[in-house]
């Protein structure tokens, strides 16, 4: 059941000689869910680059569909089935939605154009609009909807709701609810908005600072909002804001 699994442990990972990340250890099941929090500039983002490869390893495993990912680059990573929306939102500006998902096609089972414009339905409205001519949170919906045609089981997500109108977010959540309920697929999302991300995912961590403060199931952190508010705002490293 685990086989898409992904586990980390002893994780500690940076730039260049820069140490970021210190002893991280998880373990998300396929089929599970993991919000990732904490304060800005903790690590959330290089964790999940660390998890595609992009960052120095100094220490620690990476295990993923029951094998040590840790040595390889990260398109083989991608290529095992690890799909990564970053931050920007990576859609190609003057493709159309339409061929925007085609070329991030790979021989897989689950996914196709159709089964994306079911599970974002704003997609196939405006399937033949150009990348830039999309609002923020349809962009959002073809960056997730490019890594899903990639036929990942496992799905990192770094701000997916960011910057995002209410209505939108909605629309959005809608779509990684279903995603996790009818999809054979983990999930793993750094979010600002807290509530949000906790009553999406099953399981959540807590950075500062690099290192895990709180690791458990979202419900712990749901009904005990003062120790939320005390975890994610955790007086800072000075200096900044
Ligand atoms: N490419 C990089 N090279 C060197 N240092 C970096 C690089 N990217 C991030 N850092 C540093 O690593 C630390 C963690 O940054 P990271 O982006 O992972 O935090 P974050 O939790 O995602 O923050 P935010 O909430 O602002 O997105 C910060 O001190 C940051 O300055
Ligand atoms: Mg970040």
């Amino acid at each position: 059941m685990s086989s898409g699994g992904l586990e980390l442990a002893g994780v500690s990972a940076g730039y260049g000689e820069t140490l970021v990340l210190e002893a991280i250890g998880l373990a998300l099941p396929t089929g599970g869910s993991l919000a990732v929090l904490g304060r800005n500039g903790v690590g959330k983002t290089t964790l999940l680059a660390t998890i595609m490869g992009h960052t120095r390893l100094h220490a620690g495993s990476i295990r993923f569909a029951g094998r040590e990912i840790a040595d390889l680059p990260p398109f083989r990573r991608a290529r095992l089935g690890i799909g990564f929306v970053p931050q920007e939102r990576e859609i190609f500006p003057s493709l159309s939605v339409a061929e925007n998902l085609a070329v991030a096609a790979r021989p897989g089972r689950q996914w196709s154009l159709d089964r994306v414009y079911d599970f974002f339905p704003s997609l196939a409205e405006r399937r033949h609009h150009r990348g830039n001519q999309l609002s923020g949170g349809e962009q959002q919906m073809l960056a997730i909807g490019r890594a899903l045609m990639g036929n990942p089981t496992l799905l990192l997500m770094d701000e997916p709701l960011e910057g995002l109108a209410p209505v939108i977010v909605d629309a959005l959540l809608a779509g990684l609810e279903r995603l996790k309920r009818e999809a054979d697929l983990a999930l793993m999302l750094i979010e600002q908005h807290a509530r949000l991300a906790l009553e999406l995912a099953q399981q959540a961590i807590v950075l500062d600072r690099g290192m895990i403060v709180f690791a458990g199931p979202s419900r712990d952190l749901l009904v005990a909002p003062d120790r939320l508010a005390a975890l994610i705002s955790v007086s800072g490293r000075g200096g900044g804001s």
